[in-house]
């Protein structure tokens, strides 16, 4: 078993890289196989998701190769397997392989996917598209399998709910279905707009990316491409939120500004001292923080990936304030943990209600998805005395390097693996 054990209290100071982003790059994997000959993803990030994704693709007979950050992915001997159980299950965006296998071979059977628990994630809008676009779907006992009697063909869609991933599997699903389709409500995150510009680069017609109209014509065949994926924004809003609390002079480099705005608008509002370069943000000493209030929103609002590693911010903060994640009400698992650390937080029905100017201090605690993790780093980082923390595996599943980087920083962290 992993341990993080991390002595808080120490000083932060020096320069953290940011990596390609955790939620472009499981997409654009499942989007590589679409191509007639390799795809070569640059920026790649070294974390469990994409581990597990290689792994899948070795199953489908798709030879990979990854080093250095760069991937090479060579889907031309890839085979149509059913993938009903097993490593499908190992992460949640394994459902981005329903949309690419339907457009590949008409066909896919895929089991439910996995990843962290934040309350009910359901994929019924994943689905719709599919049936619009002419596939017959049928979902039983926790698989989903797909065929398309009649072939795919383009349809107007539109998404009930602002879904990234739904977003994202119409687009793979109708890339090179015959004829036009329309996502209508389409999310906006910089996540697609990376997935439609490697798309376009093989030889898709996908306009209105970023807005919440998605065009696309259908193309019979897509190449293999080099492609350079964008940081990963909450991978950056992360360690900003450590600056934050421990910073003497942090710069994080690789941050596209206007992909964390919102988060900036907020730490601006808390009376954080932060300087926009063109590709960094630094972070100065912080004075004393003014509690506020967070909504989290589809993009470009705040994020509710970063609802969690901004609490143990808003803990040390003057005043009472509130969390309404509205995107996923229960994604909580970190609040009891923070209480165990001395915080004073309260769930109330769908809000989060905060007590500032609270002192922590180091205590056992467990990550049960990859956010709370990042959130408890944050929390060791500030308390006082040794913090030990728990469920490693959800944190490696998106930062990578993470003990490295904050060492880098002066953090006394370290991993220890026991029986
Ligand atoms: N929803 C539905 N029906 C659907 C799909 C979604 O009701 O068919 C609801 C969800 O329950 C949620 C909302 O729509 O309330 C938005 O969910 P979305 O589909 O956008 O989430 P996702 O695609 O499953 C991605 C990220 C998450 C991130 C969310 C929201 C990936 C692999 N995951 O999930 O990232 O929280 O968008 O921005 O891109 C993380 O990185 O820690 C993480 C959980």
């Amino acid at each position: 078993m992993k341990k993080l054990v991390i002595h808080g209290g120490k000083p932060l100071k020096g320069e953290i890289n940011i990596n390609g982003a955790k939620n472009s790059i499981v997409a654009l994997i499942p989007a590589a196989i679409l191509a007639n000959s390799p795809v070569v993803l640059e920026g790649v990030p070294e974390i469990q998701d994409v581990y597990s994704l290689l792994e899948i693709l070795a199953d489908f007979n798709v030879a990979t190769d990854f080093r250095d950050n760069v991937l090479t992915i060579d889907p031309t001997h890839m085979a149509s397997i059913p993938m009903p159980h097993g490593k499908i299950q190992s992460l949640r965006a394994s459902y981005y392989f329903m949309g690419a296998l339907l457009s590949k071979f008409g066909e896919g059977v895929i089991g439910l996917p996995g990843g962290c628990f934040l309350g009910p994630r359901p994929i019924d809008q994943h689905l719709k598209a599919f049936d619009a676009l002419g596939a017959q779907v049928d979902d039983e006992f926790g698989v989903v399998s797909l065929t398309t009697p009649n072939g795919l063909h383009g349809s107007r869609i539109y998404m009930d709910v602002v879904s990234v991933g739904a977003t994202i599997n119409a687009i793979l699903a109708s890339v090179r279905a015959q004829g036009r389709t329309v996502i209508e409500n389409a999310a906006l995150e910089p996540e697609i707009i990376d997935l439609v510009t490697l798309l376009n680069k093989m030889g898709a017609n996908i306009r209105g990316a970023g807005t919440n109209v998605i065009r696309i014509e259908g193309v019979d065949e897509l190449k293999g491409v080099t492609h350079s994926i964008i940081p990963d924004r909450i991978e950056a809003g992360t360690y900003i939120s450590a600056a934050v609390a421990m910073g003497q002079g942090v710069k994080i480099n690789n941050v596209i500004y206007e992909h964390v705005e919102s988060f900036i608008a907020k730490l601006d509002e808390m009376g954080a001292r932060l300087e926009i370069g063109e590709d960094y943000i630094y972070v100065h000493p912080s004075p004393e923080l003014e509690m506020i209030n967070i909504k989290t929103l589809p993009y470009p609002g705040f994020a509710t990936d970063l609802q969690q590693p901004i609490t143990p911010l808003l803990t040390k903060a003057k005043g009472t304030g509130t969390i309404t994640d509205t995107i996923y009400p229960q994604r909580v698992n970190h609040i009891p943990e923070l209480n165990r650390m001395g915080a004073s937080i309260k769930v109330d029905g769908d809000i989060i209600r905060l007590q500032g100017e609270s002192k922590l201090s180091g205590a056992p605690v467990k990550a049960s998805d990859l956010r709370a993790g990042a959130c408890l780093v944050i929390a060791g980082l500030m308390a006082e005395g040794e913090t030990v923390i728990t469920g490693v595996d959800n944190i490696l599943r998106g930062y990578a390097n993470i003990v490295s980087k904050l060492q880098a920083v002066g953090a006394d962290i370290e991993m220890i693996e026991e029986d």
